[in-house]
């Protein structure tokens, strides 16, 4: 089997992107000022005084602090050398981060797509992401049980790219910010836009893979 050689602008895409994913960690941590304890006169809180002090609130907990540990995991576990050297602690980690994703982020995401700001349309984006990413992971984990290894590759690239909407949304965010454009359609379609199209440029990536010959 060919090995594939990263090219070029395969290079500097691959910076760009973890550059982007570490700004949005960092940025999340940052704005933990806001969250301990809930400040609702902050961004994202703002109007969620009434349904926060539920049960909400551990969604909310539970997903700001999962959220960044499984975007950090990910990448360390994603990249490409780190596997050959330290395969013990590519399972170890592969295992955790399997648990991370299944048990806090997706269904903590789940729970919050029910009170989405965005509204119903936004709501049924965030859940179709949250249920394709648990899927993805599980679908991961079974065929590295299965030493199915170049599917056990697709499933969790597949399930980063879904977690790495987080990423996409913020940049959305902020083109839109910057454009000033404040139209009531922009937010849900970003949602959906933040997944579909990171997941559609993967799928076309992994079908030019396979038409070339690499597994
Ligand atoms: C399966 C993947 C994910 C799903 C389904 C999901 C879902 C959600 C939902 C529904 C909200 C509330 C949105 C609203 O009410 O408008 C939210 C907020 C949030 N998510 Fe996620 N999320 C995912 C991945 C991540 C990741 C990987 C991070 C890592 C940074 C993250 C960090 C956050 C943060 C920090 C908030 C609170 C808002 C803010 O401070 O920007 N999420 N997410």
């Amino acid at each position: 089997m060919r090995p594939h050689r990263p090219t070029l602008p395969e290079r500097i895409l691959v910076v760009l992107a973890c550059a982007m994913i570490l700004k949005t960690i960092a940025s999340t941590a940052s704005n933990y000022q806001d969250y301990f304890p809930p400040n609702f006169a902050s961004d994202f809180l703002w109007g969620r005084e009434r349904h926060f002090r539920g049960a909400y609130q551990w969604a909310f907990y539970t997903h700001i602090l999962s959220g960044p540990v499984a975007l950090l995991l990910g990448l360390i576990l994603i990249v490409e050398r780190s596997r050959p050297r330290f395969p013990a602690w590519h399972r170890r980690l592969g295992w955790l981060q399997v648990a991370c994703v299944l048990l806090l982020v997706t269904p903590s995401g789940l729970w919050m797509a029910s009170r989405a700001a965005a509204g119903p349309v936004a709501a049924i984006g965030l859940a179709a992401l949250a249920i394709a990413t648990a899927i993805s992971v599980a679908l991961g984990a079974k065929s590295a049980a299965a030493r199915r290894f170049a599917d056990h590759r697709r499933w969790m690239s597949r399930c980063y790219v879904l977690l790495c909407s987080a990423v996409v949304l913020r940049m959305i965010g902020g083109v839109t910010t910057v454009l000033g454009a404040d139209a009531p359609w922009i937010d849900p379609l970003a949602t959906w836009m933040s997944w579909l199209a990171p997941l559609s440029a993967f799928e076309v990536y992994e079908w030019t893979r396979r038409r070339s010959g690499i597994p």
